[in-house]
């Protein structure tokens, strides 16, 4: 297949743009992309009507797969109950673990793919999906086998985390330490015999776990060969970012409250800084993390949507985007390039994110004029076609 009569957002160098560009796909991958006039010859063109291609987008953190319903729980807040306070009386993640428990794989399928369906329609092609509302060995093993399996029915490509440090179970409510061994010695190394989990995540917080809690799981999770990432300086800086970029982690996520020398941490290890505009959105914070600090230290900013019943019920990743941009600042080309290169990054990918020879042939095709254009409307979706391992899988061309 030769797309011809597009403008191409190579996402190479800032947006990377080839004007009037051609791109050739042969088995699934890019196998040439450049100027139309230099097209290689003996392909049959398809038009592409002038529309702007970019890599099909990534979503690279969110809780798609749960049970119930917290939307109480926002009435809640909107009261002013505070999201720790709802946590510490039995609800938050707790409530979303109950709900989860109790429902089947198919159950927990069907709602996820509805959610999922929303993500699809804009331009997403490959998403990140982790566990954490199961907390016991099943119930996460569940999750993660639901999550992995949502790629049999639609055409995406998902990344799984186990995130067993989400929440401390009621079971253990007197017995932190009893948790983590279970973790470690226990769902860790099962998840991982299993192949369900791409990486492992936890929630570095004090309504979650500590930092020294977190490295024993980030000891184990490197034992076994996974990559690690956290959920850090969300509500308060405790310096998990900081453990977590010594440990090598793919991204630290939420980052409002990262300080300087966290932002140091994390410039040195290569860490991606996973922006969730979302969580901060609903929670009505109002400390925005550090953008001009991780700018200056040349980290690479990612955004996604964080969804999940609490704290994120983003069902969107273009709102991410403008999200990003009007509540922390980011120009529309890093918030493009936080859900296509700076995404495949955060997910450890190293075949997609960007428009070039040998890289997978995702690509969403876009009724837009220019690039920063995706950014910029809410609740109006520009997508025109996906294109999926080098099958159009939506829309037509
Ligand atoms: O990314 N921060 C922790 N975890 C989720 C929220 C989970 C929940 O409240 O259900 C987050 O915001
Ligand atoms: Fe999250």
């Amino acid at each position: 297949m030769l797309l011809t009569n597009l403008k191409a957002a190579t996402m190479q160098d800032g947006y990377g743009l080839i004007e009037d560009a051609a791109i050739l796909i042969e088995d699934g991958r890019i196998a040439w992309i450049g100027p139309r006039a230099e097209a290689p010859p003996g392909h049959e063109a398809t038009g592409c009507e002038g529309r702007l291609a970019t890599p099909g987008l990534i979503d690279c953190h969110t809780h798609l797969v749960y049970g119930g319903s917290r939307a109480h729980e926002f009435e809640q807040r909107l009261t002013g109950v505070s999201y720790a306070e709802i946590a510490k009386a039995g609800g938050g993640i707790a409530s979303t673990v109950r709900a989860t428990r109790s429902q089947s794989e198919a159950d927990l399928a069907a709602s996820a793919l509805k959610r999922l369906d929303a993500l699809l329609a804009e331009g997403v092609t490959t998403i990140e999906i982790k566990s954490g509302y199961g907390l016991d060995r099943d119930t996460e093993m569940k999750i993660l086998k639901v999550a992995r399996e949502l790629s049999q029915w639609r055409p995406v490509d998902v990344v799984t985390s186990y995130l067993g440090a989400h929440a401390l179970p009621p079971e253990f409510k007197e017995n932190r330490a009893g948790y983590l061994d279970l973790i470690c010695t226990e769902v860790l190394p099962a998840v991982a015999k299993a192949n369900l989990a791409d990486a492992v995540d936890a929630f570095c917080e004090g309504i979650a776990f500590s930092v020294e809690e977190t490295r024993r799981v980030f000891d184990v999770a490197k034992s076994l060969g996974l990559p690690v990432k956290l959920h850090a300086e969300q509500l308060s800086n405790l310096g998990g970012s900081k453990m977590a970029a010594e440990c090598g982690a793919l991204s630290v996520d939420h980052i409002e409250y990262l300080d300087q020398e966290g932002v140091d941490a994390i410039a040195r290890s290569g860490t991606v800084a996973v922006l969730l505009p979302g969580a901060f959105y609903y929670l009505r914070e109002k400390q925005a993390p550090p953008v001009v600090a991780l700018r200056q230290a040349g980290v690479p900013l990612a955004v996604a949507t964080d969804l999940n019943p609490g704290t994120s019920p983003v069902h969107s990743i273009l709102t991410a985007m403008n999200m990003a941009c009007v509540l922390f600042g980011l120009t529309p080309e890093e918030a493009l390039r936080g859900v296509t290169v700076n995404a495949a990054l955060a997910l450890g990918l190293k075949d997609r994110g960007v428009l070039a020879p040998g890289m997978k042939a995702d690509i969403a095709l876009w009724n837009a004029e220019r690039p920063g254009d995706l950014a910029y409307p809410l609740g109006f979706n520009l997508l025109a076609a996906v294109i999926h391992n080098g099958e159009i899988v939506r829309g037509m061309l």
